[in-house]
């Protein structure tokens, strides 16, 4: 990997072990990021091949140089992975053997990588002064400054008690639009610090953690692209094929647990009216793998505190 480009991968070994039992085939990963996952896994099964996607074009980058000991088993594409469908055609355009065109694994690991959040010029991070950008992808037109400067004051609360769920949501968008325009990330810090109350300020870590965390799954349309990705994964599936998911907050986790229910169909029945017989459940997609969660162990724990808040969950694909 790249000297500049340094990220851990979470769960690794975890993520590896779910991934042996799928049929030889290719396996998409969703943020390839730095290639750390998609390294241990072509270590792991010579029979499989990997298509990394990243929008970031520092992560393509890295992943370039990361994976490039494996030859034409890798193919990296810059997208958003909301184009999964379209990709995943790859891998039947470059079939080798037989069942190399089968999708078997799907892996989303999601949010932001270390680099992202390191280089202070990126602008997603509220321990330095920067542009405010946080865009992933440097192709797209909305920016963080984009969002604080131009949205309505109701637009901005919305958004940070949402996506980041500030109790003091309200307080923070008005102090924002009062300050406009701001221009760097330490702007952003300082209407924040003066949003929020005192007594707050000093409890739960940094007082800029939640709205940056809103104004950046906002820029990057972070859930609107889970939805979708998640959607078109489960269907490029080969019988026995995998989708794994690592999410990193209680919004994402959501959405997963949630589309993990209807496609195993354990998702409670809707109520219905008293006398009507319970509608024909459709046949389930998938066996969930993950009742509950997988968590990182304390060693992990202690030497990648990164992976604090990550939950993997996991399905396999029926017949
Ligand atoms: C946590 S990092 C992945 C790290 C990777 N698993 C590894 O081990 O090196 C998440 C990556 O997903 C990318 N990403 C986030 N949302 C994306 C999306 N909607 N489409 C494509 N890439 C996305 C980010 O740019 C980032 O590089």
């Amino acid at each position: 990997m790249s000297e500049a480009f340094v990220h851990r991968p979470v769960l690794g070994r975890e993520v590896v072990e779910f991934l042996t039992s799928v049929p030889a085939g290719t396996v998409i990963d969703a943020t390839v990021g730095g290639g750390g996952h998609a390294g241990l896994l072509l270590d792991a099964r010579p029979d499989l091949r990997v298509i990394g996607i990243d929008r970031d074009e520092a992560a393509i980058a890295a992943s370039t140089v990361a994976l490039a000991r494996f030859g034409d088993r890798v193919r990296l594409v810059r997208a958003g992975f909301s184009e999964i469908a379209d990709i995943a055609v790859i891998a039947k355009t470059t079939e080798i053997s037989d069942h190399q065109g089968d999708i078997v694994g799907v892996l989303f690991d999601l949010g932001v990588s270390s680099p992202q959040l390191d280089r202070a010029e990126r602008g997603f991070s509220y321990w330095s002064d920067a542009p405010l950008d946080m865009r992933m992808d440097a192709r797209q037109d909305l920016t963080a400054a984009e969002v604080v400067n131009t949205y309505t004051e109701a637009e901005l609360a919305t958004v940070i008690a949402e996506l980041g769920e500030e109790r003091f949501a309200r307080r923070v968008a008005a102090e924002i639009v009062r300050r406009r325009p701001l221009e760097t990330t330490g702007d952003l810090v300082d209407a924040i610090k003066v949003g929020i109350p005192a007594a707050a300020r000093r409890r739960g870590g940094h007082p800029a953690r939640r709205t940056f965390q809103a104004i950046r799954m906002e820029v990057n349309r972070e859930l609107p692209s889970l939805r979708e990705g998640l959607d078109d994964s489960v269907h490029l599936l080969t019988p026995g094929g995998r989708v794994l998911v690592l999410a990193y907050h209680s919004l994402e986790d959501r959405i997963v647990k949630h589309r993990f229910a209807d496609w195993s169909g354990t998702a409670p029945a809707p109520s219905t009216a008293r006398r009507l017989p319970p509608a024909p459940q459709p046949a389930p997609l998938v066996r969930l793998l993950t009742r509950k969660p997988v968590r990182p162990g304390e060693a992990e724990l202690v030497s990648n505190p990164r992976s604090s808040s990550v939950r993997l969950r996991a399905v396999e694909r029926l017949a």
